[in-house]
């Protein structure tokens, strides 16, 4: 899909809001931040908002999140929605069980996108009920022929949720259609390794018209032909993706301009990403709850200390108190430090509530608590319905609230979104190239050409036209299938 940057990178030239949206960097020439990594394994669910708001950026358009999965629609021109991780990976596997949408001419893809432009790509036409096309870049060089390669796929991937995996090495890179191997590209195969991909990969998901009338004849050929919004909407969706990745630590940084995979230098530490995850991951329970959860044992020893020891002077207490302490020392002991930490945080969390007015017991209700009352405070008469026991629980966040800690672009006013009519307007339009002269330019200055695959090899289809140097996407890194990127507007997907 690379040459489609060339395409419809002059109409995102025009946009206003490119040089807002994305900062460019490509370390071939230039000093770039680090890569955030993601450093672990994990499998993402697409079945909630937060998974896509904790850890992807949503690039263009929005979602909608369902029992099938995220849900990627084009409705009508322009419509691109794409995410794309705020985590690079490093070698790994991504397996993504996704069913794309139908409708000629509509594009459905997974891609891995690094900071060079470095690229590995699932492509699916809306048009092709068998087929899913695998392709790869290096370096941004598109100047091969036979890189894209269609694959048959078990039942009809727009019908069917399909496990699209690839795994990938610094000695080679696999494609799998539910775990059968389908194509593997050894390190030197690919141009003696130089087109080879080898720097770390965001992953990138979205849908977009390739059919749009408003696009080239070569794309639209490419696509499978002209799309019809009117027989919309047309929707990709993605259930889950298992995410793995072969580095550990808290960032990738780029220590020279080859590209190689030499030259990257694992940042040690834990990486933002993972913690966001992990964080999501960990139930967050009310006070109440917490003390609820702990073991009478614990509770127990917590009101026989200190803490409870004031004014509550209630037989059945004492009595359980001694009891308590009759237990054979030997059990204690080996329970002893699990209860410290225990009472140490229930008696925090009882402070909390006190601090609320919840916390304690007035001695007329407590008889009715029996052994599992709760450790009381002298004096502190709550209500019944008060009691800490009967307060409710947090509420969970809603699915859809963001608790992570980046700013989302949506929510920033300085950031249109694809939303915006200033947005779209160049978008449902891309200037069509000039010239159609297949041998003219590309994205590499004085490559043969520009046509980057998309035809598995056939030679006897138009070539994507030429390209003025100056307008070429140089530094179109981070850009997303279908969007804008910074240089390049559509960048290469
Ligand atoms: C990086 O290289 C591209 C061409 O490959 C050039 O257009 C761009 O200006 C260079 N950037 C820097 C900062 O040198
Ligand atoms: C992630 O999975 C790979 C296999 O895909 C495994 O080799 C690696 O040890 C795992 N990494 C972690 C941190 O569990
Ligand atoms: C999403 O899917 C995961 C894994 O199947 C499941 O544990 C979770 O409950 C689902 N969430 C919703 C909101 O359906
Ligand atoms: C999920 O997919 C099934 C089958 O494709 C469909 O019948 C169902 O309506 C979908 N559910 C939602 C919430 O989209
Ligand atoms: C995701 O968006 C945030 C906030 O705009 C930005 O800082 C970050 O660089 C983006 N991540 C990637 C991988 O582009
Ligand atoms: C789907 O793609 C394959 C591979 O390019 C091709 O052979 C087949 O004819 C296509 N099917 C349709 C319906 O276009
Ligand atoms: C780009 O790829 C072509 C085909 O594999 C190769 O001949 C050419 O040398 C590559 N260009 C660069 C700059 O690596
Ligand atoms: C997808 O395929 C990969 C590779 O065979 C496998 O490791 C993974 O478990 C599969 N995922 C699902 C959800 O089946
Ligand atoms: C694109 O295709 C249309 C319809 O087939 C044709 O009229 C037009 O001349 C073509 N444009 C180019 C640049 O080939
Ligand atoms: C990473 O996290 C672990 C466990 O949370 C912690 O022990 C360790 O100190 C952290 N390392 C760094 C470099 O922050």
């Amino acid at each position: 899909m690379q040459y489609l940057s060339l395409l419809l990178g002059a109409a995102a030239l025009i946009s206003p809001v490119i040089a807002q949206t994305w900062t460019t960097c490509n370390p071939m020439n230039t000093t770039c931040p680090n890569d955030p990594a993601l450093g672990l394994n994990h499998t993402f669910y697409f079945n909630e908002s937060s998974t896509v708001t904790n850890s992807y950026n949503i690039t263009a358009g929005s979602l909608v999140y369902g029992s099938n999965g995220t849900e990627f629609t084009v409705n009508k021109k322009g419509d691109s929605p794409t995410i794309q991780s705020q985590f690079f990976i490093f070698f790994g596997s991504v397996s993504v069980v996704m069913k794309a949408a139908t409708g000629q001419g509509i594009i459905s893809s997974i891609v891995l996108e690094s900071d060079d432009l470095d690229e590995v790509d699932w492509e699916f036409m809306g048009g092709n009920d068998t087929h899913a096309e695998t392709n790869y870049f290096g370096k941004g060089n598109t100047t091969a022929f036979d890189r894209a390669i269609y694959y048959p796929v078990s039942s009809d991937p727009r019908e069917n949720f399909h496990n699209y995996t690839v795994h990938w090495t610094s000695s080679q890179l696999q494609w799998y259609i539910d775990s059968q191997l389908v194509r593997t590209l050894p390190y030197a195969a690919a141009n003696g390794g130089s087109n080879y991909p080898q720097t770390p990969m965001t992953l990138r998901m979205g849908i977009w018209a390739g059919g749009d009338p408003g696009n080239s004849n070569g794309t639209i050929e490419w696509a499978g032909g002209l799309t019809d919004y009117s027989a919309g909407p047309y929707t990709m969706y993605v259930q889950s993706a298992q995410v793995n990745d072969f580095s550990t630590g808290s960032a990738y940084q780029y220590t020279d301009h080859s590209g190689s995979w030499q030259s990257i230098k694992t940042i040690a530490g834990n990486s933002t990403a993972a913690k966001t995850i992990l964080k999501a991951e960990t139930p967050t329970l009310s006070v109440a709850q917490r003390f609820a959860a702990l073991p009478q044992q614990t509770k127990l020893a917590i009101y026989c200390g200190g803490g409870a020891a004031g004014a509550l002077i209630i037989f059945a207490f004492l009595f359980a108190c001694i009891r308590q302490r009759r237990a054979g020392r030997r059990e204690r002991d080996a329970y002893n430090a699990k209860v410290e930490k225990e009472r140490e945080e229930a008696y925090q969390d009882q402070m909390a509530l006190r601090e609320k007015g919840l916390g304690g017991w007035d001695n007329g209700a407590y008889e009715k608590q029996g052994e599992d009352a709760l450790g009381g405070w002298g004096g502190s008469h709550v209500a019944p319905g008060d009691r800490a026991a009967d307060v409710p629980p947090v509420p969970k966040l809603p699915s859809n609230v963001s608790v992570n800690e980046f700013p989302l672009r949506s929510m920033s006013p300085a950031i249109p979104r694809m939303g915006s009519p200033a947005f779209q307007t160049p978008l449902i339009s891309p200037t069509p190239q000039k010239t159609w002269n297949g041998n003219a330019g590309g994205m590499i200055h004085n490559a043969g050409n520009s046509y980057s695959g998309g035809y598995g090899g056939s030679n006897n289809i138009p070539r994507s036209p030429s390209f003025a140097a100056s307008a070429q996407p140089t530094q179109s890194n981070r850009g997303y299938p279908g969007g804008y990127s910074n240089n390049g507007g559509y960048s290469r997907f």
